[in-house]
């Protein structure tokens, strides 16, 4: 009975979901405890494709329980849609595998508005956000203007607290008229709380009996830690904490409960939307697009590529307290000559071993590159260390030397099967 925090190492889409799915089969509870529907978790069991936004990726596998807890921000018309569409594709999803907590704040129309509103205004400073009202509904908790899912279930308090909080709210008030009219989306998120409510309960004291019951429990985090609201590359970041502490606290599971935490990074780097990335380099994007990878999960949008960025891993690792890293995607390079990894950065003169707070000094720096030779071979059929080739291995190896941590796990495909456990 071990318990685990996966998180992200980059900036988002390490492939979390694929990871999650090859750890669920021995853990026992799966919970997500942060970000909204910005999340997009893809998941491959043989031909079929299941992409998930606010439902935990341990929904795919039988009589495991998940758990959407108190740090999520949720969009009640879209996680019935979300329950929809994995039903069809033939999950069972019922208030004995999914619990959502009482506490977890509830995205509105007018928060996607002023989303979409927000990243107008910036206009060449956008932070290109996923639109899906995140900013704002972690402003309105903040502010203590926001509704939770244990007044949503309760249709008489959910209207009247809806009709007092708009009124307190400055995302209403800046939107005025424009704002979405109560009377149009009150019926839909109605419509929702009716089919929610059975599954909304203390998810905090769920998780302490879990654990009493030594029941394995992992914690799949969302986004990446370059786009932690604290530690990220502020304001080019999301609203939540998306590093290991934020298990903790969007969860109600003590620290001292955690066993482990596993770095998931990919073997080159990606980002989507705006803000500083070092080692971006297009001739990398064109290369994995060209073979129809790296489009978002949620957006749909081109990510931006670049080598792998160990400044910005060790950062990671630093922050996380990592003790173990899953490295996917290794198979997105199987075609190189030579495989290029940033060490340290050049700014100013002056040799950089940290990630800059400045965000002006980070984009100003020049990434420092060891470069290996590619092993130009398929990988995606190795299912052990030693099927794959002499060159990926030192690969691997320089990542975990300069990193000093242990790799744990490689993924060389989407798929489950597709997973060398070292
Ligand atoms: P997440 O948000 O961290 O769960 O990652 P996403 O699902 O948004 O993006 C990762 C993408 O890489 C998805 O399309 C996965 O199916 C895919 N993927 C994950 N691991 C591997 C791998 O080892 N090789 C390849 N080719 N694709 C992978
Ligand atoms: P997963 O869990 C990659 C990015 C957005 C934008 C910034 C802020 O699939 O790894 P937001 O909508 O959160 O206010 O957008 O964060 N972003 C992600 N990038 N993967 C994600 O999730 C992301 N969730 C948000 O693109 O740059
Ligand atoms: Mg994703």
């Amino acid at each position: 009975m071990t318990n685990t925090i996966l998180v992200g190492a980059q900036w988002g889409d390490e492939g979390k979901g694929k990871i999650i799915d090859v750890l669920t089969e021995t853990a026992e509870v799966v919970v997500r405890s942060q970000g909204g529907s910005n999340a997009g978790h893809t998941v491959l069991i043989g031909d079929k494709k299941y992409v998930l936004h606010l439902l935990p990726s341990g929904i795919l596998r039988k009589n495991k329980v998940c758990v959407i807890g108190n740090g999520v921000v949720i969009d009640p018309p879209g996680l019935v849609k979300e329950i929809q569409e994995q039903e069809k594709k033939g999950v069972k999803i019922t208030p004995k595998n999914l619990r959502i907590s009482e506490n977890a704040h509830v995205v509105l129309p007018f928060h996607k508005q002023m989303d979409e509103l927000q990243e107008n205004l910036k206009g060449k400073r956008k932070i290109g956000t996923t639109k899906r009202g995140i900013g704002p509904t972690y402003s309105d908790k903040a502010n203590r203007n926001g509704l939770r899912m244990i007044d949503l279930i309760q249709p008489s308090v959910f209207s009247r607290k809806l009709r007092e909080k708009s009124k307190e709210s400055t995302t209403v008030r800046i939107l005025g008229k424009k704002a979405a009219k109560m009377s149009a989306f009150e019926k839909e998120y109605l419509a929702a709380s009716a089919k929610l409510k059975p599954f909304v309960t203390n998810t905090a004291v769920y998780l302490h009996e879990a654990h009493k019951a030594k029941k394995e429990i992992l914690f799949e985090g969302a986004q990446g830690t370059f786009l932690d609201i604290d530690f990220g590359t502020y304001p080019y970041v999301t609203s939540s904490n998306t590093t290991a502490g934020g298990a903790c606290t969007g969860s109600g599971f003590p620290p001292n409960r955690i066993d482990h935490v596993l770095g998931v990074l990919k073997a080159y780097t990606t980002r989507v939307g705006e803000g500083p990335f070092p080692t971006e380099d297009d001739a990398i994007g064109d290369l994995l697009h060209e073979m129809g990878r790296e489009y978002g999960s949620t957006t749909g949008r081109a990510r931006r590529c670049g080598w792998l960025d160990l400044v910005v891993v060790k950062y990671a690792i630093l922050i996380n307290g990592i003790d173990g890293l899953a490295v996917t995607c290794l198979d997105g390079l199987d075609s190189l000559e030579t495989v290029k990894v940033c060490t340290s950065y050049k700014c100013g003169g002056k040799t950089i071993t940290n990630v800059p707070n400045d965000l002006d000094q980070f984009n100003n720096c020049q990434p420092v590159y060891k470069t290996y030779k590619g092993w130009k071979q398929d990988i995606s059929k190795a299912r052990k260390w030693t099927d794959l080739p002499k060159l990926a291995r030192d690969y691997l190896k320089s990542i975990e030397a300069a990193t000093e941590t242990k790799l744990k796990i490689v993924s060389v495909g989407p798929n489950r099967e597709q997973t060398i456990t070292i």
